[in-house]
C-alpha cells in the first residue's frame, strides 16, 4: 500500500522515474489484474450458477419461465391420462358422451364443475400460451382441453337441451373399482326449458367461448362449432332462468350451486371477448351487472363463484401490459 500510493502520487506530480518507482508500477499492475481476474471469475460463476436455471426467454406476456414447474405442470397435464373406459356412455340418449372427466375420487361426470375446468383450462392456456409451448406442454394442454369440449359438445345435442351429469352418484360413492372395470349403470341427467339449469348451461357456454379462443388459429372448424354452442346455451341459460340444484335437487348433496347470476356474467364477459358484440359487454355491465355482479366487493374464485373471475377479466381492459386478448 505504501508503494502503491508513492508510486501514483510521484507519477502525478511528474517525479523523477527511479528504479523503485518501476518496481511500485509493476506490484500495481499486478495487483490490479488480480483484483480485475477475481472480480471476472467471481462474475463469471455467478452468471454460469444463473444459466443452470436460465429461463428460456418467452417473447409473451407474462415473461420467463422457470423450469422446475415446467415439470410439475408436464405431471398435472399427465394426470388427466386414464385407460379406455365408459365407451357406452350416452348410448341410451344415442350420444357418444364416452370422453369428460370422472370427478375427483368417483367415476360420475358431473357436467358443472367438468365445464368449469374446461373454463379455467381455457384461460391458463390462453395466458401461458407461450410459456406452456416452450416447455413443450401446450399440446398436452389442449388435448386435455378437447377432451372435456369434445363431451361438452356432444352433450348438448339441441339448443335446449344439455345433459349435466353422467352416473349415478349414490351407488358409484359406494363402490370401489377402477373405471376400467366398473359394472354400476350410467344413467344420464339433462336440463331443459321446463327443468332448467341456468348455472350449469351457463358455465358450459363459458367452457364453450374460452375454448374457442383456444383453437381460433390451429382449427377454426372447431373454434366456431364451439362459439355457435356457446352462444345458443347461453340465450338457452339466459331465457329460462332457474338454479339447477333447485329444480333437480340430487344434484345439490354434490355440487350445489349457490346462484346462477355469476354464471350468466361470466359466460357473457367470455362472449364478448371472444366476438367483441357490445350487447355482451352491455349485458354485463347494466342490468345484470348492478343485481348479480358485487362490483368491488370480490370474495374468492370457485366453481360455484365467478365474480371474481368476472372482475379480473374486465380489468384486462384497462391493464396496458395484460394479455391481449381484446
Ligand atoms: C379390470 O380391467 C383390466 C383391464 O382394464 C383387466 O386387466 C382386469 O382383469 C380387470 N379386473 C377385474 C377384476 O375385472
Ligand atoms: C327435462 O329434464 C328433466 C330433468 O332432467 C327430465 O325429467 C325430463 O324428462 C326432461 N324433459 C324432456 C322432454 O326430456
Ligand atoms: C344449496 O344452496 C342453497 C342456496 O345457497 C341453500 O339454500 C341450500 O341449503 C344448499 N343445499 C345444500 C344441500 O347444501
Amino acid at each position: 500500500m505504501y508503494i502503491n500510493l508513492k508510486t501514483l502520487y510521484g507519477v502525478k506530480k511528474g517525479m523523477s522515474q527511479s528504479p523503485e518507482d518501476f518496481f511500485g508500477w509493476f506490484l500495481v499492475l499486478v495487483i490490479l489484474a488480480l483484483v480485475v481476474g477475481a472480480v471476472v471469475y467471481i462474475i463469471k460463476k455467478k452468471l454460469d450458477h444463473r444459466n443452470d436455471n436460465k429461463p428460456t426467454p418467452v417473447p409473451g406476456h407474462p415473461g420467463a419461465i422457470d423450469h422446475k414447474y415446467a415439470h410439475a405442470l408436464e405431471i398435472a397435464m399427465q394426470f388427466f391420462d386414464r385407460g379406455n373406459s365408459a365407451l357406452t356412455d350416452g348410448s341410451e340418449a344415442k350420444l357418444d358422451l364416452s370422453k369428460g372427466l370422472y370427478d375427483a375420487g368417483d367415476h360420475v361426470k358431473f357436467g358443472f364443475p367438468m365445464a368449469f375446468t374446461a373454463t379455467v383450462l381455457s384461460w391458463a392456456i390462453l395466458e401461458y400460451r407461450d410459456q406452456m409451448e416452450a416447455v413443450n406442454q401446450l399440446e398436452p394442454a389442449q388435448q386435455a382441453l378437447k377432451w372435456i369440449t369434445d363431451f361438452l359438445l356432444n352433450a348438448h345435442p339441441s339448443q335446449n337441451v344439455l345433459y349435466i351429469q353422467v352416473g349415478d352418484p349414490v351407488t358409484n360413492h359406494k363402490c370401489w373399482d377402477r373405471p376400467e372395470n366398473m359394472t354400476e349403470k350410467r344413467p344420464l341427467t339433462q336440463v331443459n326449458s321446463s327443468v332448467p339449469g341456468t348455472e350449469v348451461a351457463a358455465e358450459t357456454a363459458a367452457a364453450m367461448a374460452s375454448a374457442s379462443l383456444v383453437f381460433k388459429t390451429a382449427d377454426s372448424t372447431y373454434s366456431s362449432t364451439l362459439l355457435m354452442h356457446a352462444k345458443q346455451l347461453f340465450t338457452f341459460a339466459d331465457n329460462n332462468r332457474g338454479s339447477y340444484s333447485e329444480k333437480i335437487p340430487e344434484v345439490a348433496t354434490y355440487y350445489n350451486s349457490t346462484g346462477y347470476g355469476d354464471e350468466l356474467l361470466w359466460a357473457a364477459s367470455w362472449l364478448y371477448h371472444v366476438t367483441a358484440d357490445q350487447s355482451y359487454l352491455e349485458y354485463v355491465t347494466g342490468e345484470n351487472g348492478k343485481e348479480f355482479a358485487q362490483w368491488g366487493s370480490p370474495t374468492w374464485f370457485s366453481w360455484d363463484n365467478k365474480l371474481v373471475g368476472t372482475q379480473v377479466r374486465f380489468s384486462y381492459r384497462n391493464l396496458k401490459h395484460g394479455p391481449s386478448l381484446f
